[in-house]
């Protein structure tokens, strides 16, 4: 099929480029051109493992293209995706719908016939009405169906989430477009993924409750964690119990710090904001956003008491600041937030991080980035594990040791178990949820 995708933001270039694997002809859009010229070079601008060898094989099989063209590739396309960003608002809460609906205005004033017009964007519910409306009052009536068909990828697993989905869920109020997705999705459907067609609100619903309850799940397991720390249980053992449960599932259960990313926090506030309009407050999900705002601080006095509430001028190392594996995003990260108060505190920050240095940090005064792990940690007070990449997950602890007379290690994604360090080598191990060295 002919696709066109508005936007190579994460969800559209990830999208784009693997539809184009799938054998459709695909043109990835953008106004901006020097980004543009990067991509037609195979120079990808986000971090995501496998991304650059599929644009590189689909370019060169011509079935992928960039361009900044955006009337005359639509044109050319018979479903239009739109992927711009839906930031939080500057109310703090609300999706910023801009983008969507500047898109919507361009594309009402030029098509000529019939598009499937897709929302790939995350959009609160009524998105999809808003966008007819808009195309109704251009008079384009007829020439236009609107579609939403929500994404489901995470950063650092999205070729492999697109690929192998457990569902792909097609909004539309129209059924004849219905089966032209399921064509679209037939490669992906054929492997095992659920293919469900619902309303187009509820497909915008779909999204948002869907992120939403997994970070209900994650700050469920959080809250877990801290009883299990006044009650001398592992966390990771209750996990393990609850989730083998069908009816629970163990994903999306690993306790940790406060969840992060790009998505989590935007679109938990987002929702609960859609509740609040429509007078049917989400109290659930309103706890979880305090919950986990809680859990910020929460992290943060641990850390304290485990330096004696002593922070001046001691050196904390964090390994990974990303919010999670297998991406270079410090969106909501809660190793941000947490570096910003030890340096107020007088503390001294190295870090480590696989994805790179960080201009954000490496402004700040007293926080030095190391291309080198065990330079980082070298005399650190405290050894924060943040981030769960795999190469945190078998530390050379004597290599560490070297360099530092006693170490003390805070792992808040337990890579390791508690009590392999049981009063071993002067190592004091915490972690979550689980009993200092039991
Ligand atoms: C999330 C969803 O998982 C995707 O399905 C969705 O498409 C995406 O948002 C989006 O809306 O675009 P992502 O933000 O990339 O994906 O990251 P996740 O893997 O979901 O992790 C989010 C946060 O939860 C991270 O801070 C991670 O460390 C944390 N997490 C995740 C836990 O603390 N425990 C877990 O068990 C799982």
């Amino acid at each position: 099929m002919k696709i066109c995708f508005i936007g190579t933001g994460y969800v559209g270039l990830v999208s784009g480029v693997c539809f184009s694997d799938l054998g459709n002809n695909v043109i990835c859009i953008d106004k901006d051109r020097e980004k543009l010229s990067r991509l037609v070079n195979g120079d990808i601008p986000i971090f995501e493992p496998g991304l650059s060898e599929l644009v590189r094989k689909n370019l060169d099989a011509g079935r992928l293209s960039f361009s900044d063209d955006l009337i005359g590739s639509i044109n050319k396309s018979d479903i239009v995706f739109i992927a711009v960003g839906t930031p939080t608002a500057k109310d703090g809460v609300s999706a910023d719908l801009s983008q969507v609906f500047s898109v919507a205005q361009l594309i009402s004033k030029k098509i000529k016939t019939h598009k499937i017009i897709v929302t790939k964007s995350t959009v609160p519910i009524g998105t999809g009405d808003k966008i007819e409306k808009i195309l109704n009052k251009n008079k384009k009536k007829g020439l236009f169906t609107i579609v939403s068909n929500p994404e489901f990828l995470r950063e650092g697993e999205a070729i492999k989430d697109f690929k192998y989905p457990d569902r792909v869920v097609i909004g539309a109020n129209d059924k004849k477009v219905i089966k032209i997705f399921n064509e679209l999705y037939r490669p992906i459907v054929n492997k095992g993924a659920a293919f469900v067609s619902s309303s187009r609100r509820a497909a915008e619903l779909i999204k948002y409750a869907s992120n939403a309850f997994l970070a209900t799940k994650i700050s469920f397991i959080n809250e877990i964690a801290n009883l299990c720390e006044k009650v001398h249980v592992n966390v990771d053992d209750v996990a393990l119990g609850i989730g083998l449960d069908k009816r629970i599932g163990s994903r999306f259960l690993r306790a940790g710090p406060a969840y992060g990313g790009s998505c989590f926090p935007k679109d938990t506030k987002a929702l609960a904001k859609v509740g609040k309009h429509h007078n049917s407050p989400l109290s659930i999900v309103n706890a979880v956003i305090n919950f986990n705002e809680k859990r910020k601080k929460d992290i943060e006095n641990n850390i304290y008491r485990i330096l004696h509430n002593k922070i001046k001028n001691k050196t904390i190392c964090f390994l990974g600041v990303t919010f999670k594996a297998n991406t270079d995003d410090l969106r909501d990260s809660s190793a941000i937030n947490l570096i910003s108060k030890f340096i107020k505190k007088g503390a001294k920050i190295n870090y480590y991080e696989p994805s790179g240095s960080k201009e954000i940090l490496d402004k700040q005064k007293n926080v030095n980035y190391f291309d080198d792990l065990y330079s980082a940690t070298k005399n650190a007070d405290l050894i924060i594990i943040h981030t769960e990449w795999d190469e945190f997950k078998n530390l050379n602890f004597s290599k560490i040791k070297n360099n530092n007379k006693k170490i003390t290690i805070y792992d808040l994604r337990n890579l390791y178990d508690s009590k392999s360090f049981n009063n071993k080598n002067n190592i004091t191990y915490y972690s979550i949820g689980r009993p200092v060295n039991a």
